[in-house]
């Protein structure tokens, strides 16, 4: 089927099963175009928390199409392609991370929400990028505190906020590419331009910035909040898409990941899981409704409770 035919199916389906497509920032421009609602991982709950649509399409990686289903049990959630995983989330085995709070009775534990639904079973608040220090200020001063699973925004915390959370340790394999070389690289090529950093990134890297933020503060800043017209940007490249769209007179230019130590490579600075949800895959789920999100009950109704905390402290 081409493209504008695939576009007219999908909408159509759309409408006649009342489903709600959400994407997130990362993936294919196309998809963004057509989804009901592009966010960040938190924007993408909250929308999920409120929807009433019969059929949500998460078109993003398998943590967000898990984190649908537990705030809405009760629905069919989607997910174009159930291989799109996280490399963080895989750096964070449920079994160990259950055995790591055990070993630490009295700590409350934090969970970045690029988890599986098993890892929040162990969790107390689960927190995104764009929530995070909000949700780690909130808590008493002499709190023990565990956070996992990202290293580098586990630190970043910690930097921040002046606590000694204990840190489990993870990272993203596409947010680790990049190296503070290849943004000295381009900062000498582009001298005014700011650079922008997702916290997933190194320490080395988020020394460089000017804005660290997830997905949505980095798009606010460069789109609203800054009169700069140049930007250097250190996360997945499927933001420019957004970036651009909201701010077309500005200039946005990908960092280049890293590909071994000390050698700049290609601009494939992708998430390829998030690269998995086409046009393709998102019209032929619609229209068999499968693949669909399956997580066990009883996960489910613990791991609620530390996402509702989350979107409660968030609001
Ligand atoms: P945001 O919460 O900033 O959207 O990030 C999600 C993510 O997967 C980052 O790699
Ligand atoms: Fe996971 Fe990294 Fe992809 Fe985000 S960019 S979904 S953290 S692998």
């Amino acid at each position: 089927m081409d493209k504008s035919k695939l576009i007219k199916e999908i909408e159509r389906l759309r409408k006649e099963k009342n489903a709600v497509i959400l994407a997130h920032y990362y993936t294919l421009g196309e998809i963004q175009d057509i989804a009901d609602f592009v966010g960040d991982s938190l924007a993408l709950a909250q929308k999920a928390a409120q929807t009433e649509a019969d059929i949500i399409v998460m078109c993003g990686v398998h943590f967000m199409g898990e984190t649908c289903k537990i705030l809405c049990p009760e629905k069919k959630v989607l997910v174009p392609d159930l291989e799109a995983g996280c490399s963080l989330a895989d750096s964070c085995p449920a079994e160990a991370f259950g055995e790591f709070v055990k070993a630490h009775p009295g700590y409350t534990v934090l969970s970045y929400v690029n988890t599986t639904a098993a890892v929040k079973y162990y969790t107390d608040i689960v927190v995104t990028s764009g929530n995070a220090r909000k949700v780690v200020d909130s808590l008493p001063e002499d709190e023990k505190i565990i956070f996992g699973p990202d290293r580098n925004l586990g630190a970043y915390l910690n930097e921040v906020t002046g606590r000694n959370m204990l840190l489990w340790d993870g990272a993203c394999d596409v947010h680790e590419r990049f190296s503070p070389e290849a943004i000295l690289a381009l900062k000498k090529e582009h001298p005014n331009a700011k650079v922008l950093v997702h916290p997933e990134c190194k320490r080395t890297v988020a020394l460089l910035a000017d804005k660290i933020g997830s997905t949505a503060a980095l798009l606010k800043y460069a789109a609203t909040e800054s009169n700069a017209t140049e930007f250097i940007v250190a996360t997945e490249s499927g933001i420019l898409h957004e970036m651009q769209r909201q701010a077309p007179q500005k200039t946005f230019i990908p960092v280049p990941p890293e590909v071994s130590e000390g050698q700049i490579g290609c601009h494939c600075n992708e998430c390829a899981y998030m690269r998995l949800n086409t046009l393709e895959k998102l019209y032929g789920c619609l229209k068999d409704e499968k693949p669909e999100i399956q997580v066990d009950p009883a996960i489910i109704d613990r791991a609620r409770l530390p996402i509702d905390r989350m979107l409660e402290l968030s609001k």
